[in-house]
C-alpha cells in the first residue's frame, strides 16, 4: 500500500518524508487555505521535497475552467496530479488530461458507479471519502471493497486512493479492502506506529541492559 500525507504544511511533509515512506501528497482548497500560502507557491515547495504525485486541485466547475486551472497546475513541476471533482464536467476533464498524458485524481468520490465512471475517464487515481462517509454512518470500507472488485472485474489500472481518512482503523480497513493509496493526516501517520506493548517492552529491554553495564 501507497502512503500519501494529506496535508500542504511543508514542515510536516518534510518530517514525514524524511522517515522514507512516503509516496506522494494529497491537497485540497481547505488544506491550502489552512496553510496560509498561496497555492502556486506552496504547491511547487511540496514537489520540490516528494518525488511521488502531489494532488493539487482544480476550483472551477466547468470544463474549460477546469482545463485552463489544470494548465496552470501542471506547469508547477512534472509531479503534479491534477485533482478534479467526480462531476460529468471533471470527468470530461480527467479523459482530456489523462489522454494527454497528465496524471489525475478524481476526488469527492461516495458511490461505487462514481467510482466507475471515474475509471472508466482513465482516472490515474479516484479518491473515496472514508470518513465523510463514516460521518454519516454509511460503512465506508464496503464502499472501497465494491470499488476493488469492480475494478479487477475489467481490470481497471485506475488506483483506489482512500482519502478522508481520520483513524489508525481507516488505514487498516482500507488495506485490508484493497486500497491501493491511502492518504492520511500526519498525525495519524505518527499515530499508527504507536502500541503501548512495544513502549512498555523498550522500557524493560532498557532497564535489564543497564544492569549488564554493557554499551555497544
Ligand atoms: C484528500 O485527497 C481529501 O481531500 C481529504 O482526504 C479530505 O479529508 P477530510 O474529509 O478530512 O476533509
Amino acid at each position: 500500500m501507497k502512503f500519501f500525507v494529506d496535508t500542504a504544511d511543508v514542515d510536516e511533509i518534510r518530517e514525514i518524508n524524511s522517515i522514507g515512506l512516503l509516496d506522494g501528497v494529497t491537497t485540497n482548497p481547505s488544506l491550502i487555505m489552512k496553510s496560509g500560502r498561496d497555492i502556486i507557491e506552496v504547491t511547487k515547495e511540496i514537489c520540490s521535497i516528494v518525488d511521488g504525485p502531489v494532488s493539487a486541485e482544480v476550483t472551477a466547475l466547468d470544463y474549460d475552467g477546469m482545463m485552463k486551472e489544470a494548465a496552470t497546475l501542471g506547469k508547477i513541476a512534472d509531479n503534479i496530479c491534477i485533482k478534479l471533482p467526480l462531476t460529468m464536467e471533471g470527468l470530461k476533464a480527467c479523459k482530456a488530461l489523462t489522454s494527454d498524458g497528465h496524471q489525475t485524481n478524481v476526488t469527492l468520490c461516495f458511490s461505487a458507479n462514481q467510482a466507475l465512471l471515474a475509471a472508466k475517464a482513465g482516472a490515474t487515481y479516484v479518491s473515496p471519502f472514508i470518513g465523510r462517509l463514516d460521518d454519516m454512518a454509511i460503512d465506508g470500507m464496503e464502499l472501497i471493497e465494491d470499488m476493488r472488485l469492480i475494478f479487477d472485474n475489467y481490470d481497471f489500472e485506475t488506483q483506489i486512493l482512500a482519502a478522508s481518512i481520520r483513524t489508525v482503523n481507516h488505514v487498516k480497513e482500507a488495506a485490508l479492502a484493497g486500497a491501493d493509496v491511502a492518504t492520511i493526516p500526519p498525525s495519524t501517520i505518527k499515530a499508527l506506529v504507536k502500541h503501548p506493548l512495544t513502549d512498555k517492552g523498550i522500557e524493560g529491554f532498557l532497564a535489564d541492559w543497564a544492569k549488564t553495564g554493557q554499551t555497544i
